[in-house]
């Protein structure tokens, strides 16, 4: 009997022909770090140009370095997406560099685990605002600039699997990626008479070396993370990378309001005989909430 869902090819093998997104821009926000930064790897792989959009110079730098490495052309543009005017201004950057994007990954979020009953307003007013009206900001920009155009263009949101289920730890996080799935499903249909397809890509969990300290740390209080997973093991950043490329591709053009989850069937599991249920504040140690 096989062990859990097989490994996927090595890095570096690409899911669709060489240069399928030659002379294409791909504008994708947070992608100097983690899934975004192996989702720019891969489009430009594949012959695109690449505009990253995120707040550190370090940040930054870093995924301008590993698109450099597999030989592609980039743009790193300092933006915070809370900020409407920063995004208009790296659109105005990638249109005079010539690098006007046809694709859009809104991949930068947010996220801190926290009981709710913890959570400052201005924590979750951070984490909304970056995860949800981040994305809508950076959507709207794009689409104002293909309608005034008349160009096609594609929208990838990247979500997460408690937008369907809640998640005990992130209420802030969570309802942002409800959001974003929602939108998805809305603008796809007002912008699909333009040619604008708009998609949600879901990962599992894929863990990387860039996740926030604090992220890390909750992942690393609890036990073995590949076998609490149906497919006897956590993501591959790159399985993320060749759906992104996938639903961005002319091969998925009929596809559009749709989200997309890669998690090997994780956010479907259930057990026969549920495990005991332990509250979120005591599963991260904490004190017994008082006023
Ligand atoms: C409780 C916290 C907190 C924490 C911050 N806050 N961290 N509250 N627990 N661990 C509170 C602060 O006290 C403050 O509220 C408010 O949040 C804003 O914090 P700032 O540090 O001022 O915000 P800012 O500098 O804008 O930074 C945003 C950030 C930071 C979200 C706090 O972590 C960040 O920049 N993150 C970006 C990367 C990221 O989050 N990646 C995760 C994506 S992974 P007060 O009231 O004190 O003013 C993902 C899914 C992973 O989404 C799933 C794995 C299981
Ligand atoms: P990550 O490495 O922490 O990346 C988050 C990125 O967002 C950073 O590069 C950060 O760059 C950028 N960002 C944050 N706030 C920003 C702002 N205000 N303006 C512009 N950029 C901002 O996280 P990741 O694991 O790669 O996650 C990528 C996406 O996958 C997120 O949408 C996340 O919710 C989702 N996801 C990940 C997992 C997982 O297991 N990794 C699971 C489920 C969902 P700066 O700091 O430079 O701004």
């Amino acid at each position: 009997m096989y062990q859990g869902l097989p490994e996927p090819p090595a890095l570096g093998a690409s899911a669709l022909p060489d240069g399928t997104f030659s002379g294409a821009s791909v504008f994708i926000t947070g992608a100097g770090t983690g899934l975004g930064k192996a989702i720019a790897t891969e489009f430009a792989r594949l012959g695109a140009a690449i505009i990253i959009a995120s707040r550190k110079p370090e940040h930054l730098a870093s995924g301008a370095a590993a698109i450099a490495e597999v030989g592609g052309r980039c743009l790193a543009v300092a933006c915070d997406i809370r900020e409407p005017e920063q995004i208009t201004a790296a659109f105005d950057r990638a249109a005079e560099a010539g690098f006007m994007p046809s694709i859009l990954v809104n991949n930068a979020a947010a996220n801190f685990a926290v009981p709710a009953e913890d959570m400052s307003p201005n924590a979750w007013r951070t984490v909304v605002d970056i995860t949800l009206n981040g994305t809508f900001f950076c959507a709207r920009e794009f689409a104002r600039r293909h309608l005034d155009t008349a160009t096609p263009g594609s929208i990838i949101n990247i979500g997460a699997t408690y937008a369907w289920t809640g998640g005990p730890g992130f209420a802030h996080s969570a309802a942002a990626k409800a959001g974003v799935k929602n939108l998805t499903e809305t603008l796809a249909v007002e912008w699909a008479p333009y040619g604008i397809q708009v998609n949600g890509l879901v990962p599992g969990l894929m863990p990387h070396d860039d996740m926030t300290a604090d992220i890390q740390g909750n992942l690393a209080r609890t036990h073995d993370k590949d076998v609490c997973q149906p497919a006897m093991r956590v993501g591959r950043p790159r399985e993320l990378a060749w759906a992104a490329t996938f639903l961005a591709s002319p091969y998925a053009r009929f596809i559009s309001g749709h989200t997309l989850v890669v998690d090997g069937a994780n956010w479907q599991r259930r057990a026969l005989t549920m495990p005991e249920v332990v509250p979120v504040r005591e599963q991260m140690g904490r004190e017994p909430f008082t006023l």
